[in-house]
């Protein structure tokens, strides 16, 4: 079966739908949708060739562990000269990259970081709880993970906006043309390089114990990383590092907000907060997609894919397929099995779980101590951005602490 057998006749392209405000908003029903009539989606895509969606839980797990059919290959361009490491590169290769990596990112090291979270955690908290409101996007879920990401890089907190602003240059550029935008997203990756360079040849100088220096002097198979490995693994560990963890705060607290017997469980027993970090990424997945190239022709689902099509992995979709889990849309903090691909699975796994989990417990965990009863402001609108779901203008208002 080829393209137009896989999407019902007269529907909405399923990339546009799961491109759309509203499944940004609000996924699952898009999900669902997609579940029932077109689980495996072959379509003529926006850019030109067929674009290729999995939303079902088997096949997206299946295609995540097999990046001989699903490769990530150069896949990701958002403005980067030199692929981005280790997310551009297929196995074997890849795995030499995570080797050097995947110690500095391991629960033990994660866990040492707990006491200094805490405290900046609590610091930011200082800075609104006695004003009874907040904007919590900007004033809690955008400093705390960047701050802990510039000092275990050993990069200069000074530096903060600056990186911010090539963050949103580069995952949500603003333009009123495609071109535009991809003009902005280039200036971006241009001078996010820039930048790494001579940090790069400062550290190669004077040399330290944080992860910038750990990677400038390490190796790879014996041999010291390229100057375009050292580009591609900062330029990755900036995106990676800044984003996902605000947007997966935005998603758990909006949700959080808007249901407040659900909060109220958390404030009254400590205990709930891992099995409610698990549950949120599940059921929110603010990561929502994984793109892939179809490296070879293949069947899935019964549908023909052909070498060169792109391949969007709905995570997403897949944390709320019924087929995987009991009672998909319900939200369950004490759920038993919960093997979720919120931080994708197979090689491409994500290297910075461990950190964000840790960051996403303490915050929670501190957040409702010291906040534990809060509402949208009546002026906050939701809306969450496509893609990554964070949600701006997050205002809050809650009672003053005594
Ligand atoms: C809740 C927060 C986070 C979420 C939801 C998340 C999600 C993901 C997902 C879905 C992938 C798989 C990408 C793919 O298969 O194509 C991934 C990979 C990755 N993530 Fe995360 N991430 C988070 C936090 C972080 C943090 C804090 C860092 C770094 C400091 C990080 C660094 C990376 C890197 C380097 C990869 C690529 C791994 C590889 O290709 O081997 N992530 N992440």
């Amino acid at each position: 079966m080829y393209a137009d057998e896989a999407v019902p006749t007269g529907d909405e392209d399923p990339m546009s739908a799961v491109f759309s405000q509203r499944c940004a908003d609000d996924p699952q029903p898009v999900y669902h949708d997609l579940h029932d009539r077109c689980p495996v989606a072959r379509a003529p895509g926006m850019f030109g060739g067929y674009s290729v969606t999995l939303s079902r839980y088997d096949d997206v797990l299946w295609a995540l562990k097999h990046p001989e059919v699903f490769s990530s290959k150069d896949v990701v361009k958002i403005g980067n000269d030199v692929p981005l490491i280790p997310l551009s590169v297929d196995p074997p290769d890849h795995a030499k990259y995570r080797r050097l990596l995947d110690p500095q990112f391991s629960p033990k090291r994660m866990a040492d970081l707990e006491p200094e979270a805490r405290l900046l955690v609590n610091e930011i908290i200082d800075e609104f709880a006695a004003n009874g409101a907040c904007d919590f996007h900007e004033d809690f879920a955008t400093p705390l993970p960047s701050t802990i990401f510039l000092a275990l890089m050993g990069l200069p907190q000074d530096d903060l906006p600056q990186f911010l602003a090539w963050r949103d240059d580069t995952i949500r550029p603003q333009g009123d043309t495609i071109e535009e935008m991809e003009q902005k997203r280039e200036a971006a990756g241009k001078a996010i390089e820039a930048y790494f360079q001579g940090k790069i040849e400062e550290k190669r100088a004077h040399p330290d114990d944080r992860l910038l220096s750990t990677l400038v002097h390490g190796e790879v198979e014996g041999r010291p990383l390229t100057h375009a490995e050292l580009l591609g693994t900062t330029h990755l560990l900036l995106l990676g590092g800044l984003d996902t963890v605000t947007a997966t705060l935005d998603c758990m607290i909006v949700f959080l907000a808007q249901h407040p017997e659900r909060r109220r469980a958390l404030v009254d027993d400590g205990s709930l907060v891992a099995g409610a970090v698990e549950e949120l990424l599940r059921h929110q997945t603010p990561v929502m997609m994984v793109p892939r190239i179809v490296a070879q022709d293949f069947e899935i689902g019964g549908v023909q894919l052909r070498a060169g099509d792109g391949a969007t992995l709905l995570i997403g979709a897949a944390n709320c397929d019924r087929a995987e889990f009991e009672d998909a849309s319900d939200v369950r903090f004490d759920r038993e099995s919960n093997r979720h691909l919120a931080f994708g699975g197979g090689p491409h796994r994500c290297l910075g779980s461990h950190l964000a989990r840790l960051e996403l417990t303490v915050a929670l965990e501190e957040f409702h101590r010291r906040v534990p009863d809060y509402e949208l402001a009546p002026e906050t609108t939701i809306s969450f951005s496509p893609g990554i779901r964070q949600s701006e203008n997050l205002h809050l208002r809650f009672a003053v602490e005594s």
